[in-house]
């Protein structure tokens, strides 16, 4: 099936060599499907957690992906219990189509759970992107690459960021209202960045007014985003 102009752009932030890649809140596994049909890593995971959703999707794979060189497994558990300590490698968890309180929920769960584990999170979130990159800065997590895309008038934030290492590589740092997203190369790119601005702003305006909470330093520092060009 065609991925949507959002997913499509998930699919091509997946470049390092994964052992296991966890497509969670996977629903119809489009995501994981388009990575398996390109052998991605040795092991597909799909992760959801309605029954009928993964004996679907599971019936799905057996038919079109009987002898794949790729393994796949499908999982019907909550992300926050991912199986990942079962699994030797290099790992890669995408979260991608679900809130940014919930994807906050699930990275804190397995980061506490895998603890000594170097995992890659590439997370796309539905809202309350604000607060899930203050989230990760707060867990010592570092940017490997982010990117903002608009669909169908929605404007979406997606982060590959990784978790804390021992190593002395230099980790790039993950900025609370982002930094590469502001950049642009393309004329279509820079409305696209102008206008996520300016929603961004308006939202945090409108609750700003509606005084539930003080909130001028996100104000202040969405104020402080120069866009580039
Ligand atoms: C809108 S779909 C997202 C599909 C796809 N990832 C995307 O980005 O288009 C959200 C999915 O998250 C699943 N989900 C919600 N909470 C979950 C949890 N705690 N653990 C696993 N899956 C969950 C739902 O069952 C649903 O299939």
């Amino acid at each position: 099936m065609k991925l949507s102009k959002r997913l499509k752009q998930i699919e091509s932030m997946v470049i390092s060599d994964y052992t296991h890649i966890w497509d969670c809140c996977c629903d119809h596994g489009l995501l994981g499907s388009a990575l398996l049909s390109r052998l991605a890593a040795p092991c597909i995971h799909f992760v959801d957690i309605v029954p009928e959703l993964m004996k679907e999707l599971e019936d799905k794979l057996q038919r079109f992906y009987p002898n794949s060189p790729s393994n796949w497994q499908t999982h019907c558990l909550d992300v926050a219990a991912l199986p990942i300590g079962e699994h030797e490698g290099k790992h890669l968890v995408m979260i991608a189509g679900v809130g940014g309180d919930l994807i906050i929920q699930f990275v804190n769960a397995i980061h506490q759970s895998h603890f000594a584990t170097n995992i890659d999170f590439l997370l796309c979130p539905v809202h309350h992107q604000f607060t899930l990159r203050r989230q990760l800065i707060e867990l010592d997590f570092s940017l490997k690459n982010e990117v903002l895309v608009e669909e169908n008038q929605r404007f979406y934030e997606i982060l590959l960021v990784s978790s804390p290492t021992k190593t002395d590589d230099k980790q790039s740092k993950i900025s609370p209202v982002g930094e590469l997203i502001w950049q642009a190369n393309t004329a279509e790119q820079s409305k696209t960045t102008a206008n996520y601005l300016k929603k961004t702003l308006n939202h945090f305006q409108r609750m700003q007014r509606g005084n539930k909470a003080d909130i001028q330093h996100i104000i202040d520092a969405y104020r402080s985003v120069v866009l580039f060009p």
